[in-house]
């Protein structure tokens, strides 16, 4: 073994940095027998210098992020601090100077990846981020590797711990989006401001990365649809449990039936009580992937957490610092495909709407009839009348989303219907 150590700079030490400084710590030994070479925590750059920071050698704390990664010696840049600045200019400083680097930065990877990827490839530097996308569960290294010689041609799945946590929470207590959401917070799975993962912007951050990668080619986190969850109520929990199903807030990047385009979208949607993913509960991510020889994959797992995040920047470290000894570097952009990302309308899904209507004759005859305008077929009908009003509840079957949304937009025109109390699209069936 080389006892001439790697040397590490840890760029943030929040919840995910601390804990990598620690078990860099308490497991060096295996550490340096598995790479080949002792790690050392060279330098670790946080903006507040005089917090207390257990385990850590108050000499090893900076600052100074920019003169740390310069410094020449580092071998390995583990970016912890997130955002897209000052991460961005730090990440392509460590490549200029010699080091490959670890991140968990999904935002500024969604956001410009290419920038990283064509500086890492330009220094003959490694770019790892397993933790950017579903915390401590294998996924990256799975799909740029291990599937590597396989077509992907769907990945959907949980990737937000937060929202699985409230929509959890929403069908098995049968409360509203509100309450879910304080209990989320009081048990510290959401933040105070809860906006990045209720409304979808992380998940459509590692939506893009994911999507990326399964099919080689660039997706930003401007080409990702993307809704929310914060109309999902527990009337459509209703809805759902009488279809047999639940309702997740679900990351979905497809390849077009034609193999011409791909898509990638992040909305509630509802999901057969049978599929794998309807039994993802509480903070839980998992991920569920379709290629064309190896079938159906699912990945599990702790999607976030401090300890959890840790474990996916470790293993990064360990393969990047093996590489370094080899002199080799891991696999870079493949992007060979360049693949258009095709806009939401599209995408080719089901729609459960649930409609409130005249209850009078004639009007299910004008609502099939807007349906079958729009070319929109239809799959099941559920009434309920009483009083003169009615509600109607219409699944369709697989059409373009811009079909469906054109029909609901007619529908909401009839006089007989008084308003649409819900939309949502059906999946994994
Ligand atoms: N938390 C998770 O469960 C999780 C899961 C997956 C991925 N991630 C990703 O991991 C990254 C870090 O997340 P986190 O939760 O650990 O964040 P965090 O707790 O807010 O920690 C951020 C760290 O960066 C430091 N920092 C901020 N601005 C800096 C600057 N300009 N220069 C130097 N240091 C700076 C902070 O210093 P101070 O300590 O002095 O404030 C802090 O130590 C993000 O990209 C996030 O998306 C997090």
């Amino acid at each position: 073994m080389r006892t001439r150590p790697l040397k590490v700079a840890l760029l943030g030490c929040g919840v995910v940095g601390s804990e990598v400084a620690r078990i860099m710590t308490t497991h060096a030994d295996d550490l340096a027998a598995r790479i080949g070479a002792p790690v050392e925590l060279a330098g670790v750059a946080v903006r507040r210098p005089s917090k207390v920071r257990e385990g850590i050698p108050a000499e090893l704390i900076t600052t100074d992020a920019t003169a740390l990664v310069k410094r020449g010696d580092i071998d390995v840049v583990v970016e912890v601090i997130g955002g897209i600045e000052p991460a961005r200019t730090l990440i392509t400083t460590a490549f200029e100077h010699g080091a490959s680097v670890v991140s968990a930065n999904k935002a500024l990877l969604a956001e410009d990846g290419a920038t990283l990827y064509a500086a890492a490839e330009e220094h003959g530097r490694d770019l790892y981020f397993e933790a950017a996308v579903a915390g401590a569960i294998p996924l990256i290294r799975p799909l740029r590797e291990s599937l590597a010689g396989d077509k992907i041609n769907r990945v959907m799945g949980i990737v937000n711990g937060t929202t699985n946590f409230i929509l959890d929470a929403m069908d098995t207590s049968g409360a509203g989006y509100s309450e879910a959401l304080d209990e989320a917070t009081a048990l510290g799975y959401a933040e105070a401001d809860p906006t990045a993962d209720v409304e979808g912007f992380d998940a459509a951050a590692k939506a893009a990365i994911l999507a990326g990668i399964a099919f080689h080619t660039r997706v930003r986190l401007d080409d990702v649809y993307r809704e929310g969850m914060t109309e999902v109520t527990s009337a459509d929990f209703a809805s759902a449990k009488r279809m047999g199903c639940t309702i997740k807030l679900l990351a979905i990047c497809e390849r077009a039936a034609d193999g011409e385009s791909v898509t990638a979208r992040v909305h509630p949607a509802m999901i057969p009580l049978s599929h794998p993913l309807a039994s993802v509960r509480e903070a839980y991510n998992a991920v569920f992937v379709e290629a064309e020889a190896a079938g159906q994959l699912m990945f599990y797992g702790p999607g976030a957490g401090g300890s959890p995040t840790a474990s996916a920047v470790l293993g990064d470290l360990v393969a990047v610092c093996r590489n370094k000894l080899n002199e080799a570097t891991g696999p870079g952009e493949s992007a060979y495909t360049q693949l258009p990302v095709s806009p939401m309308g599209d995408v080719v899904t089901r729609y459960h709407i649930s409609l409130d209507v005249a209850d009078k004759p004639g009007v299910l005859a004008q609502v099939a009839t807007v349906f079958a305008e729009h070319g929109v077929s239809i799959d099941t009908v559920r009434q309920q009348g009483k009083d003169g009003e009615a509600s109607l509840v219409v699944v369709t079957h697989r059409a373009p989303d811009a079909a469906l949304s054109g029909t609901v937009e007619a529908l909401r025109k009839l006089d007989t219907v008084r308003g649409v109390a819900s939309i949502m699209r059906v999946e994994g069936e």
